[in-house]
């Protein structure tokens, strides 16, 4: 909130109270316990820094990282992400992140760590009119349906791990048991029951956002955009799309989506093979 105000004067956007936030390491210790990485100033005991870690089968996520702004500059995120990157090394894993492009100050650190940026992802978001999102709704988003049932998670991973190389299946049973937050998972299957593609839907007030989410492509990210999005009246919901994407993404301004911020996904080691479409998210941070 701090970085916002004092680099981009948009601290207004996370609002005047931190309590909010709370829901981030709630999710964070429910998902992955044990697994933060924290920073205490010896001489006064106060916390100085965070690093939040998701150590997965395929990779080992980061996110969220950050430094208190008085302790800034003097190595502190470096030295609680050091040892997260040896212990992906040793386990033989790639690191995984997605960086803003307009926070100099994090896109450099991870670089200077060995983190290479490859996909771009424009941050877009728009008020969703109570009466719905105005316009006709893509083709098949009539094949949208809702998921509820946990066992579903399996699926969900595996078709991640087919089009995007990564697998993380207790991400998916933490959004269907939907015990902490207040998820909404959507899919998309073929005539034949195949899936197509499927969207995280985040609604809890703390969090207003989309993804995590595969598409098989563009056509049918529209259709699990549109109805996530349609689902949330009332509310300005974030969304990330990936900027190479470019009928998606005007498709969404078509809806009155607006550019708020632009996201880089950083890996440090092999870049998994990716096809379709993908939808990040910082709840938990995905990359
Ligand atoms: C990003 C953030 C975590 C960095 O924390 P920090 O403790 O100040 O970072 P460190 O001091 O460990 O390291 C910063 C590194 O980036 C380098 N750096 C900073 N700005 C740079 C620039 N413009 N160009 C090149 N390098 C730069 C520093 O020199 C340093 O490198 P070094 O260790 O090799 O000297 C901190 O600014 C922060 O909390 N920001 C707000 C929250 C946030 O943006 N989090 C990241 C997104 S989740």
């Amino acid at each position: 909130m701090s970085w916002y105000e004092s680099r981009l004067g948009q601290g207004a956007r996370f609002g005047d109270s931190p309590a909010p936030f709370l829901l981030f390491p709630e999710v964070y210790a429910a998902l992955d316990p044990g697994h933060a990485v924290a920073a205490w100033d010896e001489s006064t005991g106060e916390l100085i820094g965070v690093c939040f870690v998701h150590p997965r089968a395929t990779h080992v996520a980061v996110g969220i990282v950050a430094t208190a702004p008085e302790a800034q500059g003097r190595g502190v995120a470096r030295a609680m992400l050091e040892p997260v990157i040896e212990a992906a090394k040793a386990r033989g894993l790639p690191l995984r992140l997605v960086s803003s492009l307009m926070n100099l100050d994090s896109f450099s650190l991870y670089s200077r760590l060995g983190f290479v940026a490859h996909t771009i992802y424009q941050d877009l978001t728009l008020t969703v009119p109570a009466s719905g999102l105005a316009g006709a709704a893509p083709v098949e988003a009539r094949r949208v349906r809702r998921v509820t049932e946990v066992a579903e998670a399996v699926r969900l991973a595996a078709f991640e791990r087919e089009w995007q190389g990564i697998e993380r299946e207790q991400d998916y049973v933490f959004f269907l048991r939907n015990e902490i937050g207040a998820w909404r998972v959507w899919m998309l299957e073929d005539a034949s029951g195949a899936l197509e593609g499927f969207i995280v839907a985040s609604h809890h007030p703390s969090c207003v956002m989309l993804g995590p989410g595969v598409a098989r492509d563009e056509a049918v990210a529209a259709a699990l955009l549109w109805s996530a999005l349609d689902a949330m009246r009332g509310l300005s919901p974030v969304f990330l799309v990936p900027n190479a994407a470019a009928q998606l993404v005007r498709t969404c301004y078509g809806w009155g989506a607006r550019n708020l911020e632009l996201h880089a996904a950083q890996t440090l080691g092999p870049v998994a093979a990716a096809s379709g479409i993908a939808f990040p998210t910082f709840l938990p941070e995905t990359g």
